[in-house]
């Protein structure tokens, strides 16, 4: 459908769709608990077992937005790690200066934590790690933990940023993905604008995942889980944020404005569906949105 726009190719109505979607979102509690419980257990008692460095752990964020988890990240490690030095990769210049704001509103909190920032897409960075790792006398950084969080998708070649990130990791070090999984309610709605003429690309999911690391013989654990988030306004058509977060759902800019009526009553139903969403007894609606952790050691 020519009239629909995919929301990525618009990277500031992105970040600001995305920010309404974690307001919301996070009303619902952590960001799905995770950071508690898959991250400071897997991830960090994990790096603490085997990492004994001197000098700041060094940390890579690839698509790390405003860095809302990053800073959920940094209070689990900092404990643990008080030197901690972050190399953040983020193609979109408005959330990376959410991110600085952020950064400086903690300053008294984080003394020990510094920044590289990397206005760039994945694969561009990555392209550039993979010839300095070549050994070309260029010096490569290594990283003790690796983290791409929900942004892995817009990588185009899947197996190749995979393999370099893992080789750009210290001995003992972490890769940790958070991806949707094959049947999340995100690549439903995708589906559905698909099979109506939108055009996007497919987005990687765990399946795609566990398949190249499986071919690159990279061993991994899985942990998945569902984050129940409020979204009713998605049904309110005079709201603001209502939009952004249907937006956001659908990843489509001003899906109610440029989508069919046909469309939207498949997108709605879809999204009313049970597999999708449930009522709570005060009537507000909460989206599905399952999530799947890949955690990798580089042995
Ligand atoms: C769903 S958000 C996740 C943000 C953050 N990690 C979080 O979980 O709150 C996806 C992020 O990927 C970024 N992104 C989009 N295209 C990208 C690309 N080609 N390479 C790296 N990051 C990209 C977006 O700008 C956005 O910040």
């Amino acid at each position: 459908m020519a009239g629909l726009t995919y929301i990525l190719d618009d990277l500031d109505y992105y970040s600001v769709a995305h920010q309404t979607y974690l307001g919301y979102a996070t009303k619902s509690g952590p960001v799905g608990n995770w950071s508690e419980e898959a991250f400071a257990e897997v991830v960090v008692g994990g790096l603490s077992s085997r990492i004994m460095t001197k000098r700041p752990l060094t940390v890579l964020g690839i698509g790390s937005g405003a860095g809302d988890i990053d800073r959920k990240m940094m209070s689990k490690l900092l404990p643990l790690f008080p030197e901690v030095h972050n190399t953040i990769v983020e193609p979109s210049e408005s959330q990376l200066s959410l991110f600085k704001e952020l950064v400086k509103e903690d300053k008294g909190d984080l003394p020990n934590v510094t920044f590289t920032w990397r206005e760039d897409t994945v694969d561009r960075y990555v392209e550039e790690l993979e010839s300095n790792l070549g050994g070309s006398g260029g010096i490569c950084e290594r990283f003790h933990l690796i983290h791409l969080v929900h942004s892995l998708y817009y990588t185009d070649d899947l197996t190749r940023t995979l393999r370099v990130l893992h080789q750009a990791l210290e001995e003992g070090g972490v890769l940790f993905i958070s991806i949707l999984p094959n049947d999340s309610v995100f690549n439903k709605l995708d589906d559905i604008q698909i099979k109506h003429g939108a055009s996007r690309p497919r987005l990687w999911t765990d399946q795609d995942v566990t398949a190249s690391l499986d071919s690159l013989r990279l061993p991994h654990r899985l942990d998945r889980g569902t984050w129940c988030t409020p979204s009713s306004l998605c049904f309110q058509e005079n709201s603001q944020d209502g939009q952004h977060l249907l937006d956001f759902w659908t990843h489509t800019k001003n899906f109610r404005r440029t989508a069919s009526k046909d469309l939207q009553e498949e997108i709605f139903a879809c999204l009313r569906s049970p597999a999708s969403s449930k009522t709570e007894t005060d009537g507000e609606i909460l989206f599905f949105r399952d999530w799947v952790h890949i955690t990798v050691v580089k042995e």
